[in-house]
């Protein structure tokens, strides 16, 4: 079920769209981010109250990578494996996560404090290679700055 806080906030963006089913984005986004992830009773609950079917609202929350529907840490790190970060030695970062976390993508560390995942380019290619925690873009990684970026997510 919803929240009045949840509707409330649909409620506020669904004044800018001519069309209930237009902020059915918005509203994942608002669920996610009151919940950490998107549940399939949260998928049903946003397709009532927006009239709209569960499917589809389920391929538009599947169809967003930013949009969670298994639970995750609190922290997401998101690495970035598109052309520049390959090159610039996305292997190399990649390994360091997987040994400093101990989890592979899509995988949640055993203390729920970080969960990770691939993602496609961040839009910083002359900066690779890059990766995101939560929304903060970390780039011209390496392992040792990888280290400290981490320090500050608890
Ligand atoms: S390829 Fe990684 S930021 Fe563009």
């Amino acid at each position: 079920m919803l929240t009045a806080e949840e509707i409330r906030e649909i409620e506020i963006e669904a004044e800018h769209y001519p069309k209930r089913e237009a902020v059915c984005i918005d509203a994942l986004k608002i669920v996610q981010r009151h919940r950490g992830w998107v549940s399939d009773e949260s998928v049903r609950d946003i397709a009532e109250h927006l009239g709209m079917s569960a499917t589809d609202v389920d391929s538009i929350a599947t169809f967003y990578n930013l949009i969670f529907r298994r639970p995750v840490g609190r922290h997401v790190v998101m690495v970035c494996d598109s052309v520049s970060c390959w090159i610039m030695g996305y292997e190399r970062i990649r390994a360091h996560l997987r040994e400093r976390l101990g989890i592979e993508h899509g995988q949640t560390t055993s203390d729920d404090r970080f969960t990770m995942l691939p993602i496609v380019c961040l839009g910083c290619c002359d900066h690779a290679p890059a990766m995101m925690v939560d929304g903060d873009l970390h780039s011209d990684l390496s392992p040792q700055n990888i280290d400290s970026a981490l320090e500050k997510y608890k």
